[in-house]
């Protein structure tokens, strides 16, 4: 194995290929000298492209809740040390980044929501059907109850109820019921546990492996995506300055309906003027080089003047 002079192993190089990369720079209007906030570093692909951009004297507070998406990132992008500022933080407390780097006068917002490849591969993490793991599935792996505690501490109603808002999965009785059975016997340690119970009471229709969308719904649970979401744009939409812009790439319906909503309500307040009427999805060729991007879907809207001041 090889390893960086840093003591870096090689393979926590982040694997994330950043998507609709040219959107989110013309959507956040990127330029020479301003400064952008990234709250959803990941694998640093959008921070460095807006980098390289703001060129030469831009910043960008880069913020993730994940350690391992701070780390891995502070090595990739170590040739721009002194432009980024490394946060480690959750989208609902945007808030407290604002006022703590209120030196810098921001242009712009970005949030790239859901999970990174890397976070996907990682063997330790849970988030993946595909790999056998313990239950976790935080992104924050130093706060928060894992997946199994979720699931040992919810009934089985509970847990229908999850399964079915948050996966919108039609079974969601049938799963919750196995996964019930499956706590009784103590049999639900693993990711491969909770794949088998899935797979006992939910057969593949279509392409679709039966744990995807239940693995979705824990893994929205487990992290407080959706809430944390709306927090965080709710914050940035009445912090940011007149001329900001802020831009959004979510992967489910979800996730979509929040941002547009914020974004009608900020609106509606005129607070915001909305730059995407409808969504702005990837590239027919960006899907083909990239699969994991064909669910992606942009938003964006620019800050309005307080009319209170
Ligand atoms: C899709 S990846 C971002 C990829 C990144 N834009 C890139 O180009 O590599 C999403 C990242 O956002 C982080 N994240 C998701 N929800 C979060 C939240 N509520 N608070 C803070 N970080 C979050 C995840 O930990 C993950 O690293």
């Amino acid at each position: 194995m090889f390893w960086l002079s840093w003591g870096f192993n090689v393979s926590e190089i982040s694997k994330h290929v950043p998507i609709m990369v040219n959107e989110i720079l013309t959507f956040l209007n990127v330029g020479p000298g301003k400064n952008f906030l990234d709250l959803s570093l990941g694998g640093g692909g959008h921070t460095e492209a807006i980098l390289t951009k703001t060129s030469p004297d831009g910043l960008v507070i880069a913020c993730d809740r994940d350690s391992s998406a701070l780390k891995r990132s502070k090595v990739k992008l170590s040739e721009y040390n002194d432009r980024i500022r490394y946060v480690k933080n959750n989208f609902k407390d945007v808030d407290r980044v604002i006022h703590q780097h209120k030196d810098i006068t921001l242009n712009g917002a970005m949030f790239d929501a859901g999970l990174s490849t890397d976070q996907l591969n990682d063997k330790q993490r849970g988030f993946s059907f595909l790999q056998e793991s313990q239950l976790d599935m935080r992104m924050d792996e130093s706060s928060g109850l894992t997946a199994k505690e979720v699931l040992q501490q919810l009934s089985e109603k509970e847990i229908a109820d999850l399964i079915y808002v948050y996966g919108e999965e039609r079974n969601s009785r049938k799963i919750a019921r196995a996964i019930t059975d499956a706590k009784r016997k103590n049999e639900l340690q693993t990711t491969s546990d909770f794949v088998r119970i899935i797979e006992s009471a939910s057969k593949r229709t279509g392409r679709l492996h039966p744990a995807t969308k239940t693995f979705q719904a824990l893994r929205i649970v487990v992290n407080n995506e959706l809430e944390e979401l709306r927090l965080g744009l709710l914050s940035l939409v009445s912090l940011l300055p007149a001329g900001a812009r802020i831009a959004v790439i979510t992967f489910h319906s979800l996730e979509d309906r929040i941002v547009k909503n914020e974004f009608k309500n900020a609106s509606r307040l005129k607070r915001v003027s909305v730059l995407t009427k409808k969504p702005v999805t990837p590239s027919r060729d960006e899907i083909k080089n990239n699969p994991r991007s064909r669910s992606a879907k942009l938003r964006a809207v620019e800050v309005l003047e307080k009319i209170n001041g």
